[in-house]
């Protein structure tokens, strides 16, 4: 199996990293996307993403010319696709299905160019089946190839899954270092994908078929949402017994096989909130637990902010007279997670712009951004310090467990009206 010259097929956050760290092997690799202004800047050596240690590899990979950047595929001997897979709310709310049509397209586009002896790999999260079902839509606009589903061993093209699991902020090292599961349509096709990985990735390549492939990823996601789930309703659970519920669970992890995660705000980021309901999509009667921690994580933010309603009832009484635009919240932390500056699907994001729907003045304090999204812009919403916060606000509610608010907790906890969703007190 030779692989000299690789396609990747969606130069996102996965796509790219992917591409660039072929491209440092010496590999001529030829990155594919729609997005034209992505193109130009790679094929500039510079990148439209943030992720540290990415413009160095993109920039030698360029200048050194084993990487180009084009909007339309061209020959190469494998095809990686990392093309978004986000879920399509179902109107009912009941469910959420994965919207396949970007890998639907990608595949239409690649085939035009797919020759005699190719590789189809499928690195973008999915639910089970979708390598089958890119299979057949690669099939259905290339008659003239055959294919695994119908012709086994004895295919002209090669197809496997093998999902990404990197961790941002450090994708680089992660792409290199990580284990790779890998899941081809047949032992053939996964001895294929093996060999490509192989020219970078130092981690195992563990082989198994496409679908089980397919559902680890979505189990390594489902596994930390109940997990987390679990922590969250406990921590409505203590509130209504009026327990610590942080002290609880430092207590029952004293236990040698215990190990329950923190609660916070809610779960966000593009990943944990949303690969679990793939599975639920699948197996709506079977996937009880799993679409129940779904809901439990989505309904902390709710929660949260009934706490942030009681402290306005509360101020109320003390104030009576005062309106709702006399009081100023403080919102410590909208990022998804701790000390990133990534707001995809932020709990914390959806509670301050609630919050701000209440009518309060709110005071945001997001060390790791430097101007409001475009949801809270304008109005009764401003970015300021924390120091500003912290003598200007009436209640304060901790959203994000940034290092920084840590460091400063002892000022918080002088205060007298304070919501604490992630146990920074
Ligand atoms: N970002 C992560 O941390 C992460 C981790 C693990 C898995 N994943 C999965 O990897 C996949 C890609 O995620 P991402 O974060 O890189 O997404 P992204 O949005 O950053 O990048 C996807 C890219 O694909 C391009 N694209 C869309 N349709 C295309 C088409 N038909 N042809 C060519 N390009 C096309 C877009 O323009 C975009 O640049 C998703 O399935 C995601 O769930 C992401």
């Amino acid at each position: 199996m030779n692989f000299e010259t690789i396609s990747v097929i969606g130069l996102g956050y996965i796509g790219l990293p992917t591409a660039a760290v072929f491209a440092s092997r010496k590999k001529k690799v030829i990155g594919v996307d729609v997005n034209q202004h992505a193109v130009d800047t790679i094929n500039k050596g510079e990148i439209h993403i943030v992720e540290p240690e990415l413009d160095i590899v993109v920039h030698a990979a360029v200048t050194e010319g084993y990487l180009r950047a084009t909007t339309k595929p061209e020959p190469a001997d494998a095809f990686l696709v990392a093309v978004p897979t986000p879920f399509i709310h179902d109107a009912t709310g009941g469910t959420h299905k994965a919207d396949l049509s970007y890998i639907k397209s990608a595949s239409e586009s690649l085939a035009s160019v797919l020759k005699k002896g190719d590789l189809v790999v499928l690195e973008s999260t999915s639910p089970v089946g979708a390598t089958e079902q890119m299979a057949q839509w690669l099939a259905q606009a290339r008659p003239d190839l055959t294919f695994p589903q119908t012709h086994g061993e004895a295919s002209d093209i090669r197809i496997a899954h093998c999902p990404e699991r990197v961790l941002p902020g450090h994708v680089v090292r992660e792409l290199v270092e990580n284990d790779r599961v890998i899941g081809g349509m047949t032992p053939k096709c996964s001895e294929a994908a093996k060999a490509v990985y192989k020219i970078f990735v130092q981690g195992e390549c563990v082989i198994t078929n496409a679908r089980t492939a397919e559902m680890a990823k979505l189990t390594e996601n489902s596994s930390r949402d109940v997990s987390i789930a679990f922590a969250n309703e406990l921590s409505v659970i203590c509130a209504k017994l009026d327990i610590n519920v942080w002290e609880l669970i430092a207590l029952a992890n004293r236990h040698p096989r215990v190990n329950i995660l923190q609660p916070g705000a809610g779960v966000g980021g593009h990943c944990i909130a949303v690969d679990p309901w793939f599975i639920v999509d699948s197996c709506p009667e079977e996937a009880r637990l799993i679409r129940t921690a779904r809901e439990v994580n989505d309904g902390k933010p709710l929660w949260v902010l009934e706490q942030v309603r009681a402290k306005l009832e509360a101020y109320h009484q003390g104030h009576p007279g005062a309106t709702r635009a006399d009081i100023t919240v403080a919102c410590l932390g909208i990022a998804f997670k701790p000390d990133i500056d990534d707001l995809r699907e932020s709990p914390a994001l959806g509670i301050a712009e609630a919050v701000a729907e209440l009518g309060c003045q709110v005071q945001v304090v997001e060390p790791n951004i430097e101007a409001l999204p475009k949801r809270l812009q304008g109005g009764n919403v401003a970015l300021v310090s924390f120091d500003e916060a912290l003598t200007q606000a009436d209640v304060i509610c901790v959203l994000v467990k940034h290092k920084p608010f840590i460091e400063q907790a002892d000022a918080v906890r002088q205060k007298a009206s304070v919501v604490d969703a992630v146990g920074l007190l």
